[in-house]
This record gives C-alpha cells, sequence and structure tokens, in this order.
C-alpha cells in the first residue's frame, strides 16, 4: 500500500464519477498469479447489490477490462492495470469533457452540500464550480478499489487466506451478536448467510427489520449508516510487526478502512468495549496442546479479534467499521451557496440512502490489500512459486516451535 514505508504491494485509482473511466494501477502482484476478469467482475457485482442503493446501480453494470499485468491467464510480474467504463458518462460527454471547447456546457454547481467534500474541497483547490471536487470525492471510486482487492483476495486464497464480511447494524436495528468470538467455521456460515441476504446480514429477523427502516427512510426522504465486520480467515501468525508505527497490522488495517468514503469508526477484536472491561476478562490466555491433528498453541478466545502487537496471532482477524448516514438527502438540509452567499436547502441528486451493504464488500476489498501486502512483505518473491515455497516453509517452522 502506498501509504506505508514498508508496503510492498502498491496501488493507485483515477477517475471521476461521471468521466470515461475508472483506471487502477496494482503494482507487487508476483508472476504467475490464475487471474482472468470474471474473477474481478463476481466482486464488482457484489458492490453493486445490497437494499437501499440508488438510481445508479441500474445504469453501471460494471466490467474490469485487464490493460496489461496478464498473459494467457496469468500476472507476469509487471504493473497491472484495470480500467472500469462508467457506462453514465454517455449522458456527461461534453459536461465531463477535458475539451476547453465545452466549458460552461452544462451549469456550475455552487450550493455544497453538507457531509460531503464540497464545500472543504472548493476552497482548498479553489473551484467554484464544485462539480470539480464532487466527481472525485463519489464513492464511484470504490468500484475501482473492489477490484483491485479482488486480486489482491485471488491472491491470498492461494495460501488458503480468506476475507469476507456481513452488516450488523443499519439504524438502530442491530443483528443479534455474531461477534469476535466466532471459529473459522462460524464465520463461514456467517458469511454464507449474509451473501443470501438483501442488506448482507445474516440474522434473518434483522435483515428484515433492517429493510423496513431502509424503506421507511426512502419514504421520508431521509439516510441511514450502519456497521459492518470484515474477518479475515488463514492468516499465519506474524503478518505485520510490533517493531515500527507503520508496521503495524492493526494501524495498517484501520487506516485502510477508515479511508472508505464515509466509515467513521473502525474497531479491532473487541475494540471500545474492551476499554470498559478489566483486564482478567478481555485477554485472550495461551494454552498449548502437544497432540494431533492441530499440535501447538491456541486461545479460547479472540477478544483481539486476531491481532496483538501489531501482528497476527493465528486467530481470525475481527474488524469492525461504522459508516455514517448517506449525506445526500431528499429533506433540504441547510447550505448557503458559495457565490451568492445565499442560504438554501441542499437539492436532492439521485442517491443511495443506505450503502452500509455495499461498504461493507468494499471493506473485504481494502482488507484483502492490506493483507496481501503483509503476506508479501513476509514471504516475498518475484514469483507465485517462490512465495508459496517460502509460506510453507515458515507454517512448518511455525509447527516446530
Ligand atoms: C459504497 C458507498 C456508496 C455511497 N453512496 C453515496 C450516495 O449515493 N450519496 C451520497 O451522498 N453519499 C454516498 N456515499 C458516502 C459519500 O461518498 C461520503 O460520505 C462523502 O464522500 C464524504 O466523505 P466522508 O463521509 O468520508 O467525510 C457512499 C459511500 C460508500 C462507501
Amino acid at each position: 500500500m502506498i501509504y506505508f514505508s514498508m508496503s510492498r504491494l502498491k496501488f493507485f485509482t483515477s477517475g471521476e464519477s461521471h468521466g470515461k473511466a475508472l483506471t487502477g494501477i496494482l503494482e507487487g502482484i508476483p508472476a504467475n498469479l490464475a487471474l482472468s476478469s470474471p474473477d474481478i467482475d463476481a466482486e464488482l457485482k457484489r458492490r453493486q447489490s445490497g437494499f437501499g442503493r440508488g438510481g445508479r446501480m441500474k445504469i453501471e453494470s460494471d466490467h474490469a477490462e485487464i490493460l496489461s499485468g496478464v498473459r494467457w491467464g496469468r500476472t507476469i510480474g509487471s504493473p497491472l492495470a484495470l480500467l472500469i467504463e462508467n457506462r453514465d458518462h454517455k449522458n456527461w460527454v461534453e459536461g465531463m469533457s477535458e475539451d476547453a471547447r465545452f466549458r460552461g456546457s452544462i451549469p456550475a454547481v455552487t450550493k455544497p452540500r453538507p457531509g460531503h467534500a464540497d464545500l472543504a474541497g472548493a476552497i482548498k483547490y479553489h473551484q467554484h464550480d464544485i462539480r470539480n471536487i464532487l466527481e472525485r470525492s463519489s464513492a464511484r471510486e470504490t468500484a475501482m478499489r473492489v477490484a483491485l482487492g479482488a486480486v489482491a483476495k485471488k491472491f491470498l486464497s492461494d495460501f488458503g487466506i480468506k476475507v469476507g464480511s456481513y452488516v450488523i447494524q443499519i439504524g438502530k436495528v442491530q443483528s443479534s451478536k455474531f461477534k469476535v468470538q466466532s471459529s473459522e467455521k462460524e464465520l463461514f456460515e456467517i458469511f454464507e448467510k449474509a451473501e443470501t441476504s438483501p442488506v448482507r446480514c445474516p440474522d434473518t429477523d434483522a435483515s428484515r427489520g433492517m429493510v423496513e427502516l431502509i424503506e421507511g427512510a426512502m419514504k421520508e426522504g431521509n439516510s441511514l449508516g450502519g456497521v459492518f465486520e470484515v474477518f479475515v480467515t488463514g492468516a499465519p501468525v506474524g503478518l505485520g510487526s510490533h517493531i515500527q508505527w507503520d508496521r503495524k497490522l492493526d494501524g495498517r488495517l484501520a487506516q485502510a478502512l477508515m479511508s472508505i468514503q464515509a466509515i467513521k469508526a473502525v474497531e479491532i477484536g473487541l475494540g471500545f468495549e474492551m476499554s470498559g472491561r478489566s483486564g482478567s476478562e478481555v485477554m485472550d490466555e495461551i494454552f498449548y496442546r502437544g497432540e494431533s491433528p492441530s499440535p501447538g498453541f491456541y486461545r479460547k478466545t479472540n477478544n483481539a479479534g486476531g491481532i496483538e502487537g501489531g501482528m497476527t496471532n493465528g486467530m481470525p482477524i475481527i474488524i469492525r467499521a461504522g459508516m455514517k448516514p448517506i449525506p445526500t438527502l431528499r429533506r433540504p438540509l441547510n447550505s448557503v451557496d458559495i457565490i451568492s452567499k445565499e442560504p438554501f436547502g441542499a437539492a436532492y441528486e439521485r442517491s443511495d440512502v443506505c450503502a452500509a451493504p455495499a461498504a461493507s464488500v468494499v471493506g473485504e476489498a481494502m482488507t484483502a490489500l492490506v493483507i496481501a501486502d503483509a503476506v508479501i512483505e513476509k514471504f516475498g518473491g518475484d514469483s507465485m512459486e517462490e512465495v508459496t515455497g517460502n509460506f510453507k516453509a515458515y507454517l512448518e517452522y511455525v509447527k516446530q516451535f
């Protein structure tokens, strides 16, 4: 990831919401990983689903074209470049053209929406047409993060590492607690249930309640936020490090999750709940068994969410992220025109009412990119053969420890 000095896996995205396309570059994936665009499109489809999305999702049916880095179905070690066309661009050809002749072909946006990058971005970048800010701050960009994350997931799956997510709260409706103590098997079951829910919630009653709540918000012209959990299974002990602030895996995950549009809180394991309990209640005590089938150190609890001292400890990684309600509302919010300085009630544009289910898929992608980076950092190599060899040797060593 580009933000951290030790990063081996770097990525960038570019593209405006109504521009021609989103593009993404991912560098650091070893050669010989089997990869094709259907692997990526399946994840893009998951991001587009979920009850509570707006009209845009009906226009876009995302497909990632692989422009470079793959030959005959396998990566070749060079940077991967992906392109996702914005199908809505056909309605914005002049309005979003790079050609100066079309300047003024659509009216400037001068009314900043509360809760968006609009006002701060216009001031910071010296813009009097807020479109020059909102086009990039839009969560449309997360489609490319999901595409790049799909590559990271494919890479991780070769090492038996899986990333999934589910929604545990929308507005005030909470699912019964599927929290940090779940085993790998339980996490997979929860995930499978979530995949069949319109709001990606594994609890059927809560799922129904969430849909009703979203329907109510739609009628009222209001919006909702939510909370989702991301889990990682199969990560070996020792990803990340305690030795420097920017190598700590919990810190890297928190930044990655927090960077998603509208995510305002991230917790690892028990998170905030830990702060209100005593030490004897929350530390995951260490046990050892010598016998087969899985001899070695083990824990009976996972309050730490799989990370201690900035490193994986072999338990499932559990991260929770809180999303604020969607800031664009049909109900007008007070704001002030940046040119006339007149107050107005913020105008409504087509928008999601609740995007927590989609955000959870974006959360998976960001998590996968961080974990893939940590795997490459620890087991680095230029080909999948080399990384797999290093990975297997390390697992043998851990068994003997
Ligand atoms: C998947 C996803 C979809 C979103 N859809 C919308 C939307 O339709 N309308 C909207 O106003 N905000 C939407 N947002 C949230 C805004 O992009 C975000 O609140 C805004 O860019 C300001 O950033 P901040 O909330 O991180 O400060 C969405 C966020 C995500 C993750």
